[in-house]
């Protein structure tokens, strides 16, 4: 019924004998109000709502054909009235229904001649409405914007608290699962005598940061794995008591055949096929974990028996020789790297995933990249180079140097805003070797050491997007002069171009495998932008999750960055060109999907 009468206009009629009817919706809309004035000066009202219209409305009429024949019978004269008291409607059908008014103190007179002046301005100030109407209309927008705006930033505040509620409950287990290790700690310490408490000491002190796996050396890898990985690149063709062996003896080439012929378990299958794939483009180190850990994202915080990190960093190790060739102690290079694997942190992006995928594609660009040959790489470099790429964000926060910096955190403080992550990442792990079960460098020479070191330094370092600009030139520099890149220095500096491009390798990926960065790294920007809205400061570009703009950023920065790169260093290395087409595939992409 509301809806008829929100619809139907005020009506007037003049009855024969000379009443002055007036039908009209009352004020808040809810009643049908009917008056009448009689020209002596009585004046009748009522108001009728749903149900007292119901009552009097013919049975066959629905409320659109009441309000329809109540217009009909006012505009063609069919209202009559003699008295005031009853107003009676006759329908176009003939059928009747009345009213019935009861007498007002009101000047119904007045009160229809002020709804007539009020019609008259209606429609003799018509436009004036319309362009009221107009802004109302338009204002009416802009507060409907307005409200979908903050039903979008509702829904990712939302977001963020089940994601800071999630890490709140990663930490609170972290603390408990460290409190339980500090008392056990405290009481071996009560209970042992004082000349051992002294020489743990000791050891302890020389370590300053944290050390991922508490108490213990390493995580519990899987050593018939590991035989098979080893496997793969040895048939059985090494010294089986030596050290580089001493926690999974390489199986024999018979023993290796009948493994692989009937594998022990689903597992070891898929990581060795997934490593038929290590010295191809399209690795996927998503396989790798999700078969190591059962999945590619909430694993990353727990991985009890290691990740795609250790099986591409032990599987390399082993593919180039290196442990064979320094006798790398099998035990320390097991627990350096599953050490450092569990010391990324599970961010979307900066995760030990994304070091196996660094590694990978260093180890890619080394070998059939050229970059080995053209630089005649030693082993030490050859080693410091798939060092470099395992730690290069080692203990990464997820919010970027620029967060660092702005907001003066310890490590910004600590390393003068320079390269602050870039310092942390080697600092902290070159720490953690002064253990001497996590010190992979203990085979190695002092002369070694120290050339490792500095190799390991200046790729990490390089990673620091700031100098990316003054980098790229020094070695386009080089180029001109056409250098044999054999030297030292050179080689430093294609060595850290090659881990550059493998950091921003995700882009050059084929499609499937460049779509799951592409996506982790928007979720890291999302959490670095809600973060600066907590903290009241302008959400750096790309990071504010109420305004995406994925393609535009991708594309930029495949533009400006990517391409560029990649096209350096295929002139470098020519090999590598390919990579600048598939980014110009997943830029074409982001064409036909623009999000803004
Ligand atoms: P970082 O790992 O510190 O150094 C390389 C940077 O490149 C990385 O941080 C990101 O900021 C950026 N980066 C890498 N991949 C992408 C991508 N797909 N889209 C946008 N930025 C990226």
């Amino acid at each position: 019924m509301l809806a008829e009468l929100q619809k139907s206009p005020s009506l007037y009629a003049t009855t024969k004998d000379n009443v002055v009817v007036l039908a009209r919706m009352s004020a808040d809309a809810q009643r049908l109000v009917v008056c009448a004035a009689l020209a002596e000066g009585k004046s009748f009202e009522a108001e009728f709502n749903e149900a007292s219209l119901t009552a009097l409305k013919p049975a066959d009429f629905g409320w659109d054909r009441f309000f329809e024949e109540l217009q009909g019978s006012f505009n063609s004269g069919r209202v009559s009235s003699t008295s005031g008291a009853f107003v009676e409607i006759t329908s176009s059908n003939g059928s009747k229904f009345q009213f019935s008014l009861e007498q007002t103190s009101e000047d119904i007179q007045r009160v229809i001649l002020n709804s007539l002046l009020n019609y008259h301005h209606i429609h003799t100030h018509s436009k004036e409405i319309e362009k009221q109407l107009e802004e109302a209309g338009k204002q009416e927008q802009e507060v409907r914007m307005q409200a979908a705006d903050l039903e979008r930033e509702e829904v990712s505040l939302k977001e963020s608290i089940a994601r800071n509620k999630e890490q709140e409950d990663v930490n609170q287990r972290r603390l408990a699962e460290l409190n339980g290790q500090l008392a056990a700690a405290e009481d071996k310490k009560r209970k042992s005598g004082a000349a051992d408490v002294e020489e743990e000491d000791e050891e302890l002190t020389t370590c300053r940061c944290r050390i991922p796996l508490g108490e213990k050396d390493c995580k519990d890898v899987d050593a018939e794995l590991l035989k098979l990985v080893k496997g793969r690149w040895t048939d059985g063709a090494t010294e089986a008591d030596s050290i580089y062996n001493s926690v999974a003896r390489p199986y024999t080439s018979s023993e290796l055949t009948a493994q692989t012929s009937s594998f022990s378990s689903a597992q070891r299958q898929a990581i060795w096929q997934a490593l038929e794939k290590i010295d191809d483009w399209d690795y996927d180190v998503f396989n790798v974990q999700s078969q190591m850990s059962g999945d590619d994202n909430a694993s990353l915080a727990i991985q009890a028996n290691g990740g795609s990190l250790l099986v591409t960093g032990f599987a390399l190790m082993f593919r180039h020789g290196l442990m064979q060739k320094f006798k790398i102690d099998e035990r320390i290079l097991l627990n350096w790297l599953t050490v450092v694997e569990a010391g990324y942190h599970g961010n979307p992006y900066h995760n030990s995933m994304h070091a196996a995928d660094v590694l990978h594609i260093t180890h890619y660009i080394l070998s059939k990249g050229g970059l080995a040959k053209k630089c005649k790489l030693t082993d030490e470099d050859m080693f410091g180079a798939l060092f470099a790429a395992i730690i290069h964000d080692y203990d990464h926060p997820g919010i970027n140097n620029s967060f660092h910096v702005k907001t003066q955190t310890y490590l910004a403080t600590l390393y003068n805003d320079r390269s602050v992550l870039e310092n942390r990442h080697v600092s902290s792990v070159f720490e953690l070797m002064k253990l001497s079960k996590f010190n992979v460098l203990s085979a190695f020479t002092d002369d070694q050491r120290r050339d490792i070191r500095d190799t390991v330094i200046e790729m990490v370092l390089s990673t620091d997007m700031g100098l990316h600009a003054k980098i790229v030139n020094q070695f386009k520099r080089r180029l001109q002069e056409n250098h044999d890149f054999t030297k030292k220095d050179d080689i430093r500096l294609a060595l850290s171009m090659a881990v550059k491009m493998a950091d921003i390798s995700n882009c050059g990926r084929p499609e499937h495998i460049y779509l799951k960065w592409s996506g982790k790294i928007a979720d890291e920007f999302y959490m670095q932008g809600d973060r600066e809205r907590n903290l009241g400061l302008p959400c750096s570009p790309f990071m504010d999750r109420s305004q995406p703009a994925m393609a535009k950023g991708q594309i930029a920065f495949m533009n400006y960055i990517v391409v560029p790169l990649f096209e350096c260093i295929s002139e470098f290395l020519p090999d590598m060109h390919f990579s600048v087409d598939h980014t110009e595939q997943n830029k074409a992409y982001w064409n036909k999907n623009d999000d803004s």
